[in-house]
């Protein structure tokens, strides 16, 4: 099994179309021997939208995982003095996270879990899902790019003709993409 023994925190944010494609890919971390933490955004753990309910989204993470979510600051917190992940894993990443990120801006559960990994050296894996990565994120989509202990799953324009700002990961990459950031590297190519 290609991650026994580690501990991995998967946050996911709101980018709620994206959870049905990211839960699958929990489901493989977990079967390679993963501990999973998982992590919810507050958009996350409390917006029902026409993709489903929350609450439904939440237990069934929380099932696949046999933990409870890590869904407030306080509770992301004890990560940092802890320094019990080997990374944290952002899938899907909003623009709005990615936007927080990059500009040390913490306040939401999945941006102080981040900070909390970054300030123990720990690498923190980002699956982009944003209409704005090529607009007005692409900055913050550069400054990530170039920031230590952070790493990207593979993304790529997925409707470059209706939305052509817009920028997903394949999120079915991000097993292969964990593996090589646990290494310290970067998964290649980085666009698809
Ligand atoms: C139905 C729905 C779908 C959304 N999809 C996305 C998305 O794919 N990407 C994105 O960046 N924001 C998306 N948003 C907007 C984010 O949820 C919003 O920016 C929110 O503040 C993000 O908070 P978070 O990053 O803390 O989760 C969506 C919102 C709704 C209601």
């Amino acid at each position: 099994m290609l991650l026994e023994g580690k501990k991995i925190g998967f946050a996911l944010t709101g980018s709620f179309c994206t959870f049905d494609k990211v839960i699958p890919q929990i489901e493989k971390l977990v079967a390679e021997g993963a501990e999973i933490y998982p992590i919810f955004s507050e958009t996350a753990a409390n917006y029902d939208t026409r993709f489903g309910r929350a609450q439904n989204f939440k237990t069934r993470i929380e099932g696949i995982c046999g933990k409870k979510a890590i869904s407030s600051i306080i509770d992301a917190e004890p990560i940092g003095p802890g320094g019990f992940l080997d990374i944290i894993v952002v899938a899907p990443c909003t623009g709005n996270t990615l936007a927080k990120i990059a500009n040390a801006i913490t306040d939401t559960p999945v941006t102080m879990a981040v900070k909390a990994n970054l300030r123990n050296q720990k690498p923190v894996l980002i699956a982009i899902s944003t209409n704005d990565g090529l607009g007005a994120n692409a900055k913050n989509l550069g400054i990530l790019l170039n920031t230590k202990n952070i790493y990207f799953v593979p993304f790529g324009q997925d409707d470059p003709i209706k939305k052509c700002n817009s920028l997903v990961a394949k999120f079915d990459m991000i097993l292969p993409a964990v593996v090589e950031a646990l290494k310290g590297k970067q998964i290649q190519p980085v666009l698809v």
